[in-house]
């Protein structure tokens, strides 16, 4: 008997029903824009960026608000859009890398989202940050500490997510949506309302 090939199946927004918001969370290098946007074309859903979105809100860029507001002022105005975000349909939303380390925020996510933490060690996410301004939590003596400072500091946190995904240098970052979205799966298949209903389905579409 001849096996007959297997047609490749491509994980779709409407095979997944997905439920909740995926939401990345890591510290910043760790893709999770660059991934996320992949993602959503993956999944055929919308994909947003929460400092996109509080740069748009304030009519500032990110080292303008820490500078003139402070940094307690911006965390503040991204629990505020994160939260709003995540009442909107089902997405993927990247995260700047200390929204998940706010309690506040943290909560708004666990209750309304699926978290993902973007693993990479300090190598790979310097490598990524060194040549890109507009951090202002890098404007230091020695930024490359001062990341692997955070990184010990908030690894503890970020390890709370729902999901963990290693972000390694040289996967792809078509390799890495689909790893996510496998466990995404997976996830998302030991909670209580799975498999969802068609009309659920169709909900999540509208
Ligand atoms: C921050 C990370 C940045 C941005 C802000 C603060 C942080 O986002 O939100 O500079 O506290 O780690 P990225 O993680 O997208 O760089």
């Amino acid at each position: 008997m001849i096996d007959a090939p297997q047609p490749k199946v491509e994980p779709r927004a409407e095979a997944l029903a997905l439920r909740r918001t995926i939401v990345l969370v890591g510290l910043m290098g760790a893709g999770k824009t660059s991934v996320g946007k992949r993602l959503a074309t993956l999944l055929g859903v919308p994909f947003t960026d929460s400092d996109t979105r509080i740069v748009e809100a304030a009519g500032m860029s990110i080292p303008e608000i820490f500078a003139s507001l402070g940094e307690p002022a911006f965390r503040d105005g991204e629990r505020r859009v994160i939260a709003r975000l995540l009442a909107e349909r089902p997405g993927v939303l990247a995260t700047g890398g200390g929204a998940f380390i706010e309690p506040r925020t943290r909560a708004e996510i666990g209750e309304y989202g699926t978290s993902v933490w973007l693993r990479a060690d300090v190598e790979t996410l310097w490598e990524r940050v060194r040549n890109r301004p507009g951090r202002p939590l890098l404007q230091t003596a020695d930024p490359k500490a001062t990341l692997a400072d955070l990184d010990r500091r908030r690894s503890p946190v970020y390890a709370l997510a729902d999901i963990i995904v290693d972000s390694r240098r040289g996967v792809s970052h078509e390799t890495m949506a689909r790893a996510i979205v496998a466990a995404v799966l997976a996830w998302d298949r030991g909670r209580p309302g799975w498999p969802p209903t068609l009309e659920g389905a169709g909900e999540a579409e509208s």
